[in-house]
């Protein structure tokens, strides 16, 4: 895994240019950014954008939120996957991930087969305060929301290192920044994994 916190930026590029056969996938904690750097790497692409949260509430017509208060966590789990699995390696595209999507070890094969894996973290004080700025995360709407979050991302950290090709923090750097500097890396490293 390469591991970059010092940017280089240049101006912005067709990715479809570069590295044309591969779908950029952003794991990481809630909290990270994915989404946000996600919606700056489709601008700077023009690759579609998957997100798999926005994909599994819409086969359930309702939020995240209300699908684990009425199905319960597993039954989100089941459908994380059913979803992954619909996403064939064909166009490449940026695909969102929810943070827990690493914690089946199927959903990271899947997602390797989709392309370049990219980290996408911070410290863990910022994780914590974006991830808690708003009540719609099920999982934090708990007692004591940050020893919950603290467990997971102990127990997930090296999950995501061991699927992830790069690590990217956003602790502080916008996330355009941080979007340029994927693009940027995934230039120089492309070939990388077959
Ligand atoms: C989850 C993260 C959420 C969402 C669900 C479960 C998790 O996505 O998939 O609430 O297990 O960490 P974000 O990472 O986009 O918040």
């Amino acid at each position: 895994m390469l591991d970059f916190g010092i940017w280089s930026f240049r101006a912005a590029r067709q990715y479809c240019d570069v590295i044309a056969a591969k779908s950029i996938v952003l794991i990481g904690m809630m909290g990270a950014g994915k989404s946000s750097v996600g919606r700056c790497l489709q601008q700077r692409t023009g690759l579609a954008r998957l997100d798999t949260d926005e994909m599994v509430a819409a086969q359930f017509g309702i939020p995240i939120a209300q699908i684990f208060e009425r199905h319960g966590e597993e039954r989100f789990r089941i459908a994380e996957t059913e979803v992954l699995r619909t996403l064939a390696p064909v166009r490449p595209a940026i695909v969102v991930t929810g943070g827990g999507i690493v914690v089946r070890a199927e959903n990271v094969d899947l997602l390797k087969q989709l392309g370049t894996i990219v980290w996408v973290t911070a410290d863990e004080a910022a994780l914590f305060e974006r991830a808690s700025r708003r009540n719609d995360r099920p999982l934090l709407q708990k007692e004591n929301p940050r020893a919950v979050f603290l467990d997971l991302l102990r127990k997930r950290e090296p999950l995501y290192k061991a699927a992830a090709d790069l690590r990217v923090d956003t602790s502080t750097v916008t996330h355009d920044e941080v979007a340029e500097a994927i693009l940027s890396k995934l230039e120089e490293v492309a070939g990388l994994r077959k």
